[in-house]
């Protein structure tokens, strides 16, 4: 007699994720488009920037980037190959808006338009973000994100984009990481328009949020469709020893990195003992009445952007900073620049940030905890290291897989333990501009061999691609 056996499934994952997981991979317009000059596009802030000496090293300039604008069409496929299930991309405002305000450019949301039918096309649903940094050099001259004006300007242009894109697109985020547009825009220098005024970082920093609301007004106005996303930059934050000093300077910057975005965009209102720090260095005269009503209108979901940890002292004459700008910027923690950021011990990326997986657990659970109703995802996860081209053309980014494999098992075991966490996006899908660094920092899971455009997949790329077929993670 014969028994039917099950065969083992030695296919299947050990670590499945749900069914309706999103597996994503994110790009930005400005660090992938190039074509800066094409088709009416306006000058945003990062093509004044990049033109002043030594803000990006080497001079690398993005006039060109990695040319996506001429070679979507090539780059879907990419995604395609890799079976992604969602594309995070932004959409350039100049491009759309050459003078932020006013007058579209049909041509730029055309080019839009041609993107997102060609993702649908190969089944892969579009991520819009709405503001990625690239703000319309015009509207910088008008007093930039420090302006409360350009929130408002921010809510027409989502408003223009979600009129001509709505019917393709049903995930829009507003404001990419409002951290960095703020405090290293305005206060440290290091990212476009480049200033270091405390006072102008703040006011920036509230307006970014203002413009998040109002974004998320303009969308819930123009029906229900919309699954709004907002974004958030989050660390985990230790102290480096258990000290009044350092206690204190986690706190300080726990509160300025996350808490000031997480308390308004979910609670309605800012930390106190974070207005009191900021209070130091800037007067605090920018909130209205409203404002706060705004900013915490519900969306749907949270986008975390989460790559490393930060280990911090408050003694004084502590060491430099362990994560320091490329080209000499200032410090981007008004009344804190005192913290000093130092090495907790783990291995580094080439960015020279601290690889810690259980880092996002410890901010996932939190969020879980402390701001309990709103769906997660993780809109960014990443890490740039150098790679090296095999004579067979490979890249065998086998530290940039482990790093994606931690993580994503950090997610499962967030997952596990109910936290709803419903989608991955990898940074980067290819290689390309990272800002103040320029070419320098390779974070993609494709590799772009800059001079003659050509993307491969790297090893992290075949292995994400496998991963998303199994819909898990091998044991
Ligand atoms: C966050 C930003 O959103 C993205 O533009 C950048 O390239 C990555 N982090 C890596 O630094």
């Amino acid at each position: 007699m014969t028994t039917q056996q099950t065969q083992p499934q030695i296919d299947a994952p050990a670590v499945v994720f749900p069914a309706d997981f999103v597996w994503g991979a994110a790009t930005s317009a400005y660090q992938i488009e190039g074509s800066t000059g094409a088709d009416g596009r306006g000058t945003s802030i990062w093509d004044t920037f990049i033109k002043q000496p030594g803000r990006v090293l080497n001079g690398d300039d993005a006039s060109v980037a990695i040319d996506h604008y001429n070679r979507y069409r090539e780059d879907v496929k990419v995604m395609a190959d890799l079976g992604l299930t969602a594309y995070r991309f932004s959409l350039s405002w100049p491009r759309i808006m050459p003078d932020g305000a006013g007058e579209v450019n049909q041509a730029g949301l055309d080019f839009y338009r041609r993107l997102t039918d060609e993702l649908l096309e190969h089944g892969i649903d579009p991520w819009v973000t709405l503001y990625h940094w690239d703000l319309p050099q015009a509207l910088e001259d008008l007093g930039g994100w420090p302006s409360r004006d350009t929130s408002k300007r921010f809510a027409d242009f989502t408003a223009c984009v979600h009129q001509a894109l709505g019917d393709r697109v049903r995930n829009w985020s507003t404001v990419n990481e409002p951290w960095c547009a703020a405090f290293l825009g305005y206060a440290s220098g290091e990212h476009a328009p480049g200033r270091r005024d405390p006072q102008a970082a703040v006011r920036a920093a509230h307006h970014l949020n203002l413009a998040h609301g109002l974004a998320v007004q303009a969308l819930r106005a123009q029906g229900a469709g919309a699954q709004i996303g907002g974004s958030v930059n989050l660390y985990a934050i230790t102290p480096a020893e258990d000290t009044p000093e350092d206690l204190d300077a986690a706190r300080r910057i726990d509160g300025l990195q996350n808490r000031f975005f997480l308390d308004a965009l979910l609670k309605g209102s800012y930390p106190e003992d974070v207005l009191e720090d900021l209070s130091k260095v800037a007067e605090i005269d920018f909130i209205q009445d409203g404002d706060m009503e705004i900013i915490s209108t519900p969306f749907d979901t949270l986008m975390i952007n989460y790559y490393s940890r930060f280990t911090v002292s408050g003694k004084p004459g502590g060491p430099a900073s362990a994560a320091a700008a490329p080209t000499g910027a200032g410090s981007p923690w008004p009344g804190s620049e005192d913290v000093s950021f130092v090495n907790g011990g783990r291995p580094v990326t080439s960015m020279g940030w601290e690889i810690d997986d259980l880092g996002l657990l410890e901010v996932l659970e939190r969020l879980h905890r402390e701001y309990p109703a709103i769906p997660l995802v993780i809109s960014e996860n990443g890490a740039a290291f150098e790679d090296v081209v095999e004579e067979d053309g490979q890249v065998n980014d086998l530290e940039r897989l482990a790093y994606i494999d931690a993580h994503l098992r950090t997610c499962h075991t967030a997952i596990e333990e109910g936290i709803p966490l419903k989608g991955y996006f990898a940074w980067s899908l290819m290689d390309n501009f990272e800002w103040a660094w320029g070419y320098g920092k390779r974070f993609g899971i494709v590799y772009v061999d800059y001079p003659t455009q050509r993307r491969t997949p790297k090893a992290s790329a075949a292995w994400y691609a496998d991963t998303i077929r199994r819909g898990g993670l091998r044991a």
